[in-house]
């Protein structure tokens, strides 16, 4: 398996910058030093709501993102029109509510699967690779494949926010759902809660191919500058060695 990846989810930059409704902090300018620092692809999740990014924040990060730009969104067609238009490298299909403070679980592919496969369909016939976010569910990832997702995203939202004995379940269904999804042709990558401390043991899993991580880095940087925020996550990458059980 070829080297681990990291994207940077820059939301909350842009979250700082709609507190104002301003135009400080710049997304682009987030990104550029995202790439600079090591990160290998921007995320931005463009919200029906539109409480972070912005229409005009996804189009200019198309011109000037030279790594991958992931669009994460709902199914929701005013959203998939816009991704037909804009063409990102790749998007990410997410649920989405309006309460929910963040993504709050994956993809249920048994409630929306016709949803999901008919917006794969046309996002497809424009050449964009298409990720769904889901949990790490044999039956979700078998649904995934079905529905002709190029890669899944596994939550690590569970894995993240659990203590002692359920951490290491969850990282088990993490590392098991892993397997499963590249036994039958699935490219995996995962995300979600990932911070400085439980990144590592995620990162040793050798299917997943690209980590998904914006809060933790976006909250150092406001100590330490994003370059240096980025490159250090990306440093825990790079030194996590392949994992099979739970390290600790
Ligand atoms: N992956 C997906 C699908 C997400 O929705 C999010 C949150 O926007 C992330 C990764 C990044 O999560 P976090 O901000 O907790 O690192």
């Amino acid at each position: 398996m070829s080297e681990l990846l990291l994207g940077v989810n820059i939301d909350h930059v842009a979250t700082i910058r709609e507190a104002r409704k301003g135009i400080e902090p710049e997304v682009v300018a987030a990104a550029l030093i995202a790439e600079q620092a090591g990160a290998f692809g921007i995320t931005v999740h463009l919200r029906h709501d539109r409480r972070h990014i912005q229409d005009r924040d996804v189009k200019i990060l198309k011109e000037v993102v030279s790594t991958k730009l992931n669009l994460e969104m709902s199914t929701n067609f005013e959203i998939v029109d816009i991704a037909l238009s804009l063409c990102p490298d790749q998007v990410t299909l997410v649920p989405e509510n309006r309460q929910e403070v963040t993504t709050e679980g994956g993809l249920d592919m048994t409630q929306f699967f016709d949803k999901t496969e008919s917006a794969i369909k046309s996002l497809k016939k424009k050449d964009i690779i298409v990720s769904l976010f889901i949990d790490p569910d044999q039956n979700q990832i078998d649904l995934s494949k079905k529905a002709g997702a190029d890669y899944i995203e596994i939550h690590t939202g569970f894995y993240a926010n659990s203590k002692n004995i359920n951490k290491i379940e969850e990282f088990k269904k993490i590392r098991d759902a892993s397997k499963y999804a590249r036994s039958i042709g699935l490219s995996v990558n995962a995300g979600h809660g990932l911070d400085y401390l439980n990144t590592m043991p995620i990162a040793g899993i050798s299917e997943i191919e690209e980590l998904n991580i914006g809060h933790s880095i976006i909250s150092r940087a406001v100590f330490t500058g994003l370059y240096n925020a980025v490159e250090e996550m990306n440093e825990i990458i790079k030194n996590s060695g392949i994992v099979e059980e739970w390290p600790y």
